[in-house]
């Protein structure tokens, strides 16, 4: 079992994650033993309904990470970086520093060595900081879509080469995302922080979902990895259109006051 020299005694390969954008949702990941609590710039999808995370603003990861932050006591709260608020080094902390006062244990960045500057400057000032390796949401537009990555030769080895060296800069974890599988247990393998993977396969040292895939809170849309245990959009329609009824019904029937 790999050892992690930060934040050790929370987090305990196979580590368990999962993204949390509200007060009910992380108080209920919390309360059910997960260990990690991400607050994800997914939240630009899933909260705010816009196409990708491009969007998304410090401002807004800071209110999240407040509100998420009150309903956890044994997690560890980890926030995003939104993009273009670690463009510098400079940058890099200003806004880690935001998320950890609003909060945050950790914050995460998305990217390989282009990063090590902003890494170094962030994990210098004593934040803990994880990395985000693979598939970079914040760069979908440019990538032309959501792809796997680590295909070719080339990509695996620069796949490796970006987490050794986001390892030597001191990151605590790094999630992988829509890596091949066989690319990400080279990487579980040969890092010594662990790897949390998401669409990267079973051998990584943990497993990162985002919490509306796995409740089935957000049914227009599910990657093709993710696993669905629940049925949330089902029991909150069923639930609303009942209230409908009742309300359609209530000078007839009445309801207690
Ligand atoms: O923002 C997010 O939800 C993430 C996960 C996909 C790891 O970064």
């Amino acid at each position: 079992m790999k050892s992690l020299p930060l934040l050790s005694d929370r987090l305990l390969p196979p580590i368990s994650a999962i993204t949390a954008y509200d007060y009910p949702t992380a108080r209920i990941c919390d309360e059910a033993g997960v260990q990690l609590i991400l607050v994800g710039d997914s939240l630009g999808m899933m909260v705010a309904g816009c196409e990708d995370t491009t969007s998304v603003t410090l401002d807004q990861m800071v209110y999240h990470t407040t509100i998420v932050r009150r309903g956890v006591t044994r997690a560890v709260v980890v926030a995003d970086l939104p993009i273009h608020t670690y463009d510098t080094p400079a940058e890099a902390l200003a806004s880690s520093r935001r998320l950890i006062e609003a909060g945050a244990e950790a914050v995460k960045l998305e990217g390989g060595l282009d990063q090590i500057p902003q890494i170094e400057a962030i994990v210098g000032a004593g934040i803990p900081l994880c990395g985000h390796l693979g598939m970079l949401p914040q760069h979908v537009r440019e990538e032309g879509g959501y792809k796997k990555k680590g295909r070719s030769e080339a990509e695996a080895k620069s796949l490796v080469e970006a987490g050794l060296a986001l390892e030597s800069a001191g990151v605590f974890a790094i999630v992988l995302e829509s890596v091949v599988a066989d690319v990400a247990a080279e990487m579980t393998a040969r890092l010594r922080i662990p790897t949390i993977g998401i669409g990267s396969g079973h051998r990584c040292d943990g497993q990162v979902r985002v919490v509306h895939d796995v409740t089935g809170a957000f049914p227009w849309f599910l990657p093709p990895f993710a696993k669905t245990h629940g049925n949330v959009a089902e029991v909150t329609r069923n639930a609303v259109s009942a209230f409908l009824g009742e309300v359609a019904t209530s000078h007839q029937t009445g309801f207690p006051d």
